[in-house]
């Protein structure tokens, strides 16, 4: 049978700059929320608990001054497109400064400029879990709806300075996680347990609105712009077939779906009216807030897809599993990663499937990947690598589902796997979470040389590059 990835399929990778840049406070750049959460993750912390101090992101794998080294090498595999991320805090260090700083915008010039050298397009999300610590500490984050004004100062200035070298942008990183993660996902400082719901969703409807503002702004700069909402996705079974189970995992499927509802058709859904109403939440809308959602869609839907999740109507029967921000009960048919994240090719398949029969949209999977231990070794030819078989066979076997959702007709516009080098994981901030076809000399206890190894992954991904996808 022919190959049937387009032959504009965009082959590549995803990286976010608080996880591999370094240089935290190099050349101007401020604080983000991720400069100050400890070790094992983005769980409830306070400015006080969390520190600079052994935290691994702030020297990261050190991208800031070795990115040439690195595009060169994403450029080798034959990457048609490269995902990252600005950090909000190198260009407006504080946030709400009036004027950006410079020497942070002159630093993603140069990136996208190599780039460009080897015919990479840029894909890059505007906020990717790096709001500006000040923003967190004197506005609460995006529960404040000041934030909106900030954002949009800093999206219309790195539209302007990159309208002619970025044409891919994404509004913000999993913008559904602040639901589960509000200190990461929304510079929220307010501890979980005490945040309410009522505050919860308004920070939700700031977010929303930011994101169709981002969208206006971005068409008034370049009509040629591509603007996509990116949200995690998590095909949700029900434990069994009892229709309250069902019911259970299309509750939990709604809280995904709510993000790329309003992105995509510009409304508030009935479901989640109902939701407001019974849970006495009532959002605040601004004069202008209604239009300018209806009226500033998104161009595409992107997503991360690790895994899918169980529901029941009893969800106390079971103990809960591991998973990515959002997890679920696990489901007994599948097996999972080292870190509890349960393995499921099908469940791509199975979202890439649901996404377009809801809104016959064009899809991007921004994210996929197994993050492992690596250990390395030297081959036959004196070289280091790392025999990452698991990885090849969990990305082929994703892959796969991809194409049989394309012959599905399924519209997929490309595929960046997640930590393309190794980086600096989000959810445990360690380096031995590995999810690269990059290995990068570097460990736990802060220890390593940076240098960077090709692993065994990364020549099978240059062969499915170079074959179209064709050999999987
Ligand atoms: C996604 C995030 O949730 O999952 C990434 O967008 C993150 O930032 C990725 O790194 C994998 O999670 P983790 O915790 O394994 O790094």
């Amino acid at each position: 049978m022919s190959n049937v990835f387009p032959n504009d399929f965009l082959w590549g990778g995803a990286t976010a700059a608080n996880q591999y840049e370094g240089a935290y406070n190099e050349d101007g750049k401020g604080l983000s929320v991720q400069d100050v959460t400890p070790k094992g993750g983005f769980g409830p912390i306070t400015i006080e608990e969390g520190s600079t101090k052994d935290n691994l992101k702030l020297e990261g794998i050190d991208f800031y001054h070795r990115y040439k080294e690195d595009i060169k090498l994403f450029a080798e595999m034959g990457f048609k497109v490269y995902r990252t991320s600005i950090a909000w805090s190198r260009i407006f260090p504080n946030g709400d400064e009036a004027e950006p700083n410079e020497a942070g915008l002159a630093f993603y010039d140069r990136v996208f400029d190599e780039l460009h050298k080897y015919g990479i397009e840029p894909l890059v999300t505007l906020s990717h879990y790096e709001t500006p610590l000040h923003l967190a500490k004197k506005y609460n984050g995006w529960a404040n709806r000041e934030l909106i004004g900030f954002y949009e100062k800093y999206v219309r200035t790195v539209f302007e300075r990159y309208k002619d070298k970025v044409k891919y942008w994404l509004t913000f990183n999993e913008i559904n996680s602040v639901l589960h993660a509000p200190f990461m996902s929304g510079a929220i400082l307010t501890r979980p347990e005490e945040l309410s719901k009522q505050d919860l969703y308004q920070a939700v409807h700031h977010e929303l609105v930011a994101s169709a503002s981002a969208t206006k702004i971005a068409r008034e700069i370049n009509s040629n712009f591509k603007v996509g909402c990116m949200v995690i996705s998590m095909p949700t079974y029900p434990m069994t077939p009892n229709p309250d189970d069902v019911i259970a995992a299309m509750d939990m499927e709604r809280q995904n779906y709510l993000f790329s509802d309003i992105h995509v058709r510009g409304r508030y859904p009935g479901y989640i009216k109902r939701f407001f109403h019974e849970h006495d939440i009532s959002i605040h809308f601004e004069p202008g807030d209604e239009a300018l959602l209806a009226e500033n869609t998104v161009d595409f839907i992107s997503f991360s897809y690790y895994m899918s999740a169980t529901a029941s109507a009893h969800p106390e029967q079971f103990e809960k599993g591991a998973g990515n921000i959002l997890g679920g009960i696990p489901n007994p048919y599948l097996t999972s990663s080292e870190w509890g994240w349960q393995i499921d090719p099908k469940g791509l398949y199975i979202v890439l499937n649901e996404f377009y029969d809801r809104y016959q949209m064009p899809l991007f999977i921004v994210e996929n990947g197994l993050g492992a231990v690596d250990e390395l070794v030297t081959d036959e030819n004196g070289h280091q690598t790392v025999n990452d078989d698991y990885r090849i066979a969990y990305m082929n076997d994703h892959l796969v589902q991809v194409r049989e959702a394309i012959e599905d007709g399924v519209e997929v516009m490309g595929y960046t796997s997640w930590g393309c080098i190794d980086l600096v994981s989000a959810s445990t901030a360690e380096m031995k979470k590995r999810y690269g076809f990059i290995y990068v000399d570097r460990h736990n206890d802060g220890t390593g040389t940076l240098e960077r190894y090709k692993k065994k992954s990364f020549y099978w991904y240059k062969d499915v590059i170079a074959s179209n996808g064709a050999m999987l």
